[in-house]
């Protein structure tokens, strides 16, 4: 039996070259395990899925939370936003989606499909890039997510470049899995040879230039692909896919209606593709120097070994594809021997490929804990910051976002009832003469804040600014201060402040406040103690938003 989840074989250093870092290796099991179950798993089932004793588990979980790049919440350790910076180093090294993206996304609303870029990844294809109708018919994968070659139509593509020894694993896998159990996303075969002759569908494939999934992963999907070719060496870089279902579309009308139109676009992508490589940032330099502090600090329950060896993928991006050894132990600041360990360790993995001297990113880097944090949302990304300030703080704090005149909740931790109205996620309240509204009409241009969010303004205390001259010169003194303090002009006893909250272009995207009664603080205290606490927490989730947005949608509620 072929173990369930292939973190299986990974978890122990069996079969790992002599000079491999251990600690690494389950590291990155415990990783990869998290990822395949859904992004949370409670420490006792991970040392089940993995193997690997409690007490590692606990000083691995507890230096991957150091790292920001899980959580620990209760008896569970949970994948952060922030762990997709390793996804990340590999899809901008790859620089297939920030050439590519765009134009997928246009095919998208023009046949009003769904259209998918994926790469190969070994004997499956991984996607690197979404652009999802949400339909409730039928599946719909995510960045990152692996799938079997032989169950898709790019998978068919890819295996037209395949000799002797690919094709051999490709058999092994088939024989020591046949109903795929070792893939977390699909749906297991009904019977071991459901799919047909995937060697005829290659050869086909060869043949026509293009290839069709005709409900191999699941019954009514249906996907056309054709691959992107590299103009320097004629390969195929992706393939670009288009997936629909078969209440809108038979496989044999995709091939007839849509295929044209998906050829055209590859054209243009693959011209795309002649665009040289950018000069970018100055390369990084000592990325892995912090450790050496929080071993000092955390003794035992921080494993230096494995933040070193993960800062190492870090080193990789935009520009920097192909590293030579001294550049990563440069780009980190690890000793050579410290560095080349690493990378013996993730080329064992299959994590790294190394050729002529130099390293490489594979796409199996996606599997450390992109595929489900890719479809994450600013509320989801919020909330672990807000339980803390809360917490911290003592008060009631809420996310929202503009919709017209009013300002919508979209979360919120509150410690006790400190407002008559009772406000939960989807309120509604007017924007004037609320903190969150006040710093998101800030960040309006002047012509968008008069359309119509000003008006009426009507009071709803005594307290409440009213008159449009006064609302208008508080607005740009809430731009200039960064902050809004309300006391008491939405609701008597109710004071608030609040903060923007940017995305990685600059624009605010909501507002994050600490709302109290007023009798709690004074005006002065708002300010003197909270206001650092509520920016230092829109830090924490605009640096979380800045990661997870570089290659996927966020959406704001
Ligand atoms: C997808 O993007 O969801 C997709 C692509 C190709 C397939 C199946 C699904 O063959």
């Amino acid at each position: 039996m072929p173990p369930a989840n292939p973190a299986l074989d990974t978890a122990s250093d069996a079969g790992a070259p002599a000079e491999a870092v251990t600690p690494l290796i389950r590291g990155v099991a415990v990783l990869h395990t998290l990822t395949d179950a859904g992004g949370t798993l409670s420490l006792s089932a991970l040392e089940r899925t993995t193997g690997l004793a409690r007490s590692t588990v606990d000083r691995i979980t507890s230096t991957l939370a150091r790292m920001g790049y899980v959580r620990l919440d209760g008896r569970d350790a949970v994948l952060t936003p922030r762990v997709m910076e390793l996804g990340n180093a590999y899809l901008s090294a790859l620089r297939l989606p920030s050439l590519l993206a765009g134009r997928a996304d246009v095919l998208a609303d023009e046949l009003d499909e769904s259209v998918s870029l994926a790469v190969a990844d070994r004997d499956g294809i991984r996607f690197i890039h979404q652009a999802t109708r949400r339909r409730a018919m039928s599946l719909s994968f995510r960045i990152g997510d692996l799938l079997p070659a032989e169950r898709t139509a790019p998978g068919a593509l890819f295996a037209t470049e395949w000799r002797e020894p690919e094709w051999r694993a490709w058999r092994a896998r088939r024989a020591a899995d046949p109903r795929d159990s070792g893939f977390a996303t699909v749906p297991p075969r009904q019977s071991a040879d459901a799919g047909g002759d995937f060697e005829e569908r290659v050869r086909a494939a060869a043949g026509n230039g293009w290839s069709l999934d005709d409900q191999l992963i699941e019954p009514g999907l249906v996907a056309v692909s054709v691959p992107v070719r590299d103009p320097r060496t004629g390969r195929i870089a992706c393939a670009a896919n288009v997936v629909s279902h078969t209440s809108r579309h038979t496989a044999a009308e995709l091939r007839e209606t849509l295929l044209p139109r998906l050829r055209e676009a590859v054209r243009r992508m693959e011209s795309d593709l002649r665009t040289p490589v950018r000069a970018t940032a100055p390369a990084p330099s000592g990325l892995a120097t912090w450790t050496g502090a929080s071993k000092q600090e955390l003794g035992r329950g921080f494993v230096e070994s494995l933040a070193r060896g993960l800062t190492v993928l870090t080193a990789f991006g935009e520009g920097r594809a192909a590293l030579t050894l001294t550049e990563v132990a440069q780009a980190t600041g690890l000793a050579r021997a410290t560095a080349r360990r690493a990378l013996i360790t993730y080329e064992h993995l299959g994590l790294v490929r190394a050729r002529d001297r130099v390293f490489e990113l594979t796409p199996r880097v996606m599997g450390l804990g992109f595929p489900p944090l890719s479809r994450t949302s600013l509320p989801e990304i919020a909330l672990p910051h807000m339980t803390e300030l809360s917490e911290l703080v003592h008060e009631s704090t809420s996310l929202s976002v503009l919709s017209g005149r009013d300002i919508q909740y979209t979360a919120r931790v509150a410690t006790g009832r400190v407002m008559s109205v009772n406000i939960t996620v989807g309120t509604r309240l007017p924007a004037y003469a609320a903190s969150m509204g006040r710093v998101m009409l800030a960040d309006l241009t002047d012509a968008e804040r008069e359309l119509d969010a000003l008006t009426p303004l009507r009071p709803l205390t005594r307290h409440t600014v009213t008159d449009l001259p006064t609302l208008r010169r508080v607005l740009d003194e809430v731009r200039a201060q960064g902050y809004a303090l309300v006391d008491e002009e939405l609701e008597e006893g109710l004071r608030s402040i609040a903060v923007p909250v940017r995305d990685r272009t600059g624009r605010v995207v909501a507002a994050l406040n600490v709302a109290m009664h007023a009798a709690r603080h004074t005006v002065e205290e708002c300010v003197r103690d909270i206001l650092p606490e509520l920016r230092a927490t829109a830090d924490r989730i605009e640096g979380d938003l800045r990661v997870a947005g570089r290659f996927t949608g966020v959406t704001v509620v």
